[in-house]
Order: structure tokens, then sequence, then C-alpha cells
């Protein structure tokens, strides 16, 4: 099977899928079919489950061509294009810490999906990985509208150049996302695809008042919650979680912190998580359970995107 062929079937999936439906929305049903995500998966990728051995088996194009090109179209799978920020070199099943990936169809389109960009949008990307997402992003908001910053210079020039062979006109920056980008701001959209224990100030700040963030957002019980927040001014920024995932975590941001330290109250009921209330500002985060939201849609099945 091609791969246009594979992405029409994709397509037609996520129509009844639990999560990563198109909500009706034309716009990312079509990015979706304008965008080969075969352009931007590496040639050699991981399987993000261990074998019996307890390596990552290796997918190999230039091997294994069918089994590479299902994979990059599965739809509930990442795969895995760096471990160990890149001290494992990709030509043998391998261990250790995912850095970075292309991230799962349903997930991509999810986070699309909530991030809501309308054309000519200024977004702000964190965490290029391929640059398929930063693709899709691009084919909404139009040309020059996006910046896209991700810390690995070597990830973020195949990006540079698999964005530029396919004419898409996007800013990658190589830099550390966290500080968001100063010099491009403010912005209508800000997303991160790499998960955080505490909103970046400088997101905040770089978010126009009205404006969407869009993050992973870890939280007590060891998964990430997705969380969408609009800017309120003045740096500061308050919404709610729509979904559960599990990302890759922003460099900066790996080491373990108490929650209690990052604005989570002690026992929280993390079963009512769609309740939560989230406000951060220049000072911190506070996340605190809320009134009760019924009748939601269809984000109920928790999952995972893939681990750090
Ligand atoms: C899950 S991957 C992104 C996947 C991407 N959306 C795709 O589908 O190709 C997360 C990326 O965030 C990057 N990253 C981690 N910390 C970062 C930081 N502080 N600033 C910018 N990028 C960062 C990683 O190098 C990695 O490429």
């Amino acid at each position: 099977m091609d791969a246009e062929v594979l992405r029409a079937r994709c397509a037609k999936e996520l129509e009844s899928s639990p999560r990563g439906y198109f909500g009706g929305l034309s716009w990312l049903r079509n990015a979706f079919a304008a965008v080969p995500r075969e352009h931007f998966a590496p040639d050699r990728l991981w399987w993000p489950r261990p074998g019996e051995d307890g390596l990552y088996a290796l997918i190999d194009r230039s091997k294994t061509p069918k089994r590479w090109l299902k994979a990059v179209y599965l739809l509930r799978t990442p795969l895995i294009t760096q471990i160990d920020d890149g001290a494992v070199a990709p030509d043998a099943p391998a261990s250790g810490a995912f850095t970075s990936s292309i991230s799962c169809i349903t997930v991509v389109i999810e986070t699309l999906r909530h991030l809501a960009p309308a054309p000519g949008d200024k977004v702000l990307e964190i965490g290029t990985g391929t640059g398929y997402n930063t693709a899709l992003l691009a084919h909404r908001t139009g040309p020059d509208t996006l910046t896209t910053v991700e810390i690995d210079p070597q990830i973020a020039a195949q990006a540079r150049e698999r964005l530029e062979a396919l004419g898409v006109r996007a800013r990658v920056v190589t830099a550390d996302g966290e500080q968001g980008f100063p010099a491009g701001a403010p912005f209508d959209r800000i997303v991160s695809t790499a998960s955080v224990r505490r909103i970046p100030t400088a997101w905040l700040r770089q978010l126009r008042p009205g404006g969407v963030l869009v993050a992973p957002l870890d939280s007590p019980a060891g998964y990430d919650l997705t969380v969408r927040m609009t800017g309120t001014g003045h740096g500061a920024a308050a919404g709610r979680p729509v979904a559960t995932v599990e990302f890759m975590r922003l460099r900066g941001q790996r080491t373990p912190q108490p929650h209690t330290g990052l604005g989570w109250p002690d026992g929280i009921d993390m079963q009512r998580w769609r309740e939560f209330e989230i406000h951060a500002d220049q000072n911190g985060q506070r996340i605190r359970a809320g009134r009760v939201m019924r009748g939601r849609g269809r984000d109920t099945v928790s999952w995972q995107e893939s681990a750090l």
C-alpha cells in the first residue's frame, strides 16, 4: 500500500476514533490529507516498546520499507527518533531514554484541534522534532506565520531541511524553547510538544491577551495533562486540562520536583482532572479542583504519547 492510500485510510479511521478525531474541522482534515507524514519520518526509527531482549527494535526504511511505512501511519504509536539526546546511533536495537520522536497521529490531531489556530495567526511551537506538526500548522496559518524552536541542533537542522524541501515557509530556531522567542512576540497561539512541570513564564509573557496556549503539564498522577489556557494579559493565562497524555519532558525541566511546590494542592483527586482550573502568571502556577464540567465530549481515554 502506498503512502497516500495509508493516509486516506488513517483519515477515515480518525473520524470514528475516541481520540484524535477532526471534530468537524475541515482545515484539520485538509492539513492531514495534504502533509506527507512519511516525508518527515527519519529513515531509521525505534519502536517505542521494548522486545523480550529489553531493547527497542530498529525499523530501517532501506531494509524493510513496507514495515517502515506501515509504522509511520499507525494512528496510536509514536516512533522514537532519538535516544539519550543523540548519544545512541540509530543503527541497531537500543535502550535508553527517549528524547525525540515523531508524535503519534491521534495526539498530534487532538493537540491541533484544541489549539484551533486561524489563518494568519502568529504561532510559536516549542519542540520542532521532525517538523511534521510544524507543517500541519503552517498549512493552516500560512507562510511566514510560524516560529518553531528546537533545542537539539541536529534535529533542528533536519526539520529545517525537510520543511524547506516541501516549500513550507516557517522559521526554525535552534534554541532553548523554555525562553520562547521574544523577538516574534506577541503570539496568537503557543503550543509545546514537550511537557513541562511548570508553565514557563516567558511563554506567558509572549502570549497575547486572548491568545491560546496548549501544552502538556506534568501531574501528580505520573502522566501529563494537556492544558488549554487563554492569555489574560500581564503575562498570565488561565484554563483547563483537555486530555491526558505522556510526552517527553522539556530539557530544562527533567528533574523531578515535589508537586506541592508546583502549585498542586495536596491530595487532589486526579480522577476529576476535567474539573481542574489552572492559573499561571509570573509568580508561578496554581491548580485547583473546580466546578463539575458535564458533557465534555469524547476525550476520556487515558493513554501514552511516549514516556521519557
Ligand atoms: C515529542 S518531540 C516533538 C515531536 C514533534 N512534534 C514531531 O511530531 O515531530 C519533543 C521535542 O522537544 C525538543 N525539546 C526538548 N526540550 C526542548 C527545549 N527546551 N526547547 C526546544 N525544544 C526542546 C526535543 O529535542 C524533541 O525534539
